[in-house]
């Protein structure tokens, strides 16, 4: 059993061809999708993924990147969306200081307010955090309690462990895979397996062997043979600990 926790097939590098992905990922051994919010309308469109199939869960949320144009408006439209079924998180929400492609202000404001819409809501949040892992705390820390995952784990061990602390947990991506990763395998080692979820970022991050070619859910088994390589242990043990704390995390509930 394998759950990708993080993708974005409402993107359009599957506009010709969803549908075939997403029945190869039913072929291949996936158990459940989330698919995750990034913008409004990209929020919509998880949401009406996951109503289109049943094996596909949603969150909404507004990426750091699109943090200029989230306004008040456009977090009471996302609020309304997170009223949806099977709308499961917050995310992805937080800060990218490595691109800045909205000015540091507005992401910290919008990633603030977003943390209190999954607060009110009950939800867990779904983190995005690059090159910005001591404000990302600040902020997080300031709203405890709050259930977090740090999506596509990209910080050290001291980052690695402040999150551990707070009980959050961690999910790597297939980019564990890639030659000079070898700084990102030493936190795989370090993490708790009982910490952990898998991703792919799909469209994005396809594993060693694949780069530069769209990223597909299914391929998340590579991610981990990765992981149970790195941790000396089996696959299926890989498998069936990251789905038992991604089922458990996000509530996913057993319907097939
Ligand atoms: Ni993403």
């Amino acid at each position: 059993m394998f759950i990708d926790t993080h993708c974005h097939l409402d993107f359009p590098e599957f506009d010709l061809d969803r549908e075939d992905v997403i029945g190869r990922c039913r072929e291949k051994g996936i158990d459940y999708i989330i698919n995750i919010g990034s913008s409004l309308e990209n929020s919509r469109r998880s949401v009406n993924l996951a109503k289109e199939y049943d094996f596909i869960y949603a969150s909404v949320g507004c990426h750091p990147h699109d943090a200029d144009s989230c306004d008040e408006g456009v977090v009471t439209e996302l609020e309304k969306l997170s009223l949806a079924d099977k709308v499961i998180a917050i995310g992805e929400i937080g800060l990218d200081y490595y691109r800045n492609l909205s000015s540091p202000d507005n992401q910290l404001k919008v990633f603030t307010r977003l943390v209190n819409l999954a607060k009110k809501r009950q939800l867990p949040v779904i983190l995005h955090s690059r090159q910005a892992h001591e404000d990302t705390l600040k902020v997080l820390k300031e709203n405890m309690p709050l259930r977090a995952v740090v999506h596509c784990f990209s910080g050290g061990q001291d980052f690695l462990k402040k999150c551990l602390d707070l009980g959050f947990f961690i999910s790597f991506t297939c980019n564990i895979t890639y030659k000079k990763a070898q700084d990102l395998r030493e936190m795989v080692k370090l993490a708790p397996l009982n910490n952990l979820f898998l991703e792919t970022d799909a469209p994005y991050l396809s594993p060693e062997g694949f780069r530069g070619k769209r990223n597909e859910p299914w391929q998340v088994r590579f991610l981990a043979e990765e992981i149970s390589k790195i941790k000396g242990i089996s696959v299926e043990v890989v498998a069936q600990a990251t789905s038992n704390n991604a089922m458990n995390f996000f509530g996913l509930k057993v319907n097939r």
